[in-house]
């Protein structure tokens, strides 16, 4: 990981679901690095109060822990305001939160499962564009980062809610890009698409393969092109540009971390 604070994005003011996970943790670690400020918000309130405290250790006032459950309209409103108080602002949200949910073939899939893995992965990325825009708007240039999957542009059996949920928040980032532009808001809102990343997440995928983890995962590398699954600051860097000024002229596009897995 980056400890140069090269200050790419000194003045941001940043809100991220799920921080307590791993790849919010490296988000967290690489904006407030580069010289944002950092709102990081989870169920997990332990987590994120404990990855703030780590980070203020190193950048002192550079972040805030919100217990914030993003299924939760309640949640969002009273998280985004305490964010913005917080931080005198924002100016960049990442909707990173997620779920794998349960594996099922459609016959065996259960409503539950399904309306679980919607709210956490999709409800909450309408929540947030929704309940953040006036704040984004009034801090212009500003963008929103909304964490996909390759999942999302590409299917696989028994993750039929985990694919749908992917693929709308695929096209969803587009319709809000889309909004923005033609309302001049310079609101940016651009998607990424991770394959297999070391974080927790993978833990099922990683018992269903077999093995010891190092194992499992050289499994789950086989259909990577580049031999291995991803690092946590692969998504975290991709992240960094898109919510600099560096990517300015980016909106409604998707960006594939995958070591070129759907190139094929
Ligand atoms: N790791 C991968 O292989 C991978 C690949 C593609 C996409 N993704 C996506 O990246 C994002 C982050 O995943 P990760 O790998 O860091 O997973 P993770 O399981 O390590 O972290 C997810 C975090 O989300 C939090 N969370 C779960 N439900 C929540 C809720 N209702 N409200 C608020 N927070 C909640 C969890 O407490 C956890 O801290 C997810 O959207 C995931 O779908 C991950």
């Amino acid at each position: 990981m980056s400890t140069t604070g090269q200050g790419r994005v000194t003045g941001k003011r940043a809100l991220i679901t799920g921080a307590a996970g791993g790849l919010g943790v490296a988000m967290a670690w690489m904006l407030a690095r580069q010289g944002a400020k950092v709102a990081l918000t989870d169920v997990n309130l332990d987590g994120v109060q404990a990855l703030a405290s780590a980070i203020n250790a190193e950048l002192p006032g550079s972040a805030f822990a919100f217990a914030h459950d993003v299924t939760s309209e309640a949640d969002w409103i009273a998280v985004v305001e305490s964010a913005v108080a917080a931080m005198g602002g924002l100016s960049i949200l990442v909707n990173n939160a997620g779920i794998g949910g349960e594996l099922h073939y459609a016959e065996s899939d259960t409503l539950e499962n399904w309306h679980r893995v919607q709210a956490v992965n999709l409800d909450s990325v309408m929540l947030g564009c929704k309940h953040a825009m006036a704040h984004l708007r009034a801090a212009a240039p500003a963008a929103i980062i909304n964490i996909s999957s390759v999942a999302g542009l590409a299917a696989a059996p028994g993750m039929g809610a985990y694919n749908a949920t992917k693929a709308a928040v695929w096209m969803y980032t587009k319709t809000v890009a889309l909004e923005a532009a033609k309302q001049d808001w310079n609101v940016r809102c651009n998607s990424v698409h991770p394959v297999f990343i070391k974080t927790p997440i993978l833990d099922p995928f990683v018992a269903m393969v077999g093995g010891d983890e190092a194992t499992a995962h050289q499994k789950l590398a086989r259909g990577i092109p580049m031999k291995r699954i991803g690092e946590p600051d692969d998504v975290a860097y991709c992240v960094l540009y898109l919510a600099s000024d560096e990517s300015k002229f980016v909106t409604g596009a998707e960006f594939k971390i995958d070591g070129g897995m759907l190139a094929q």
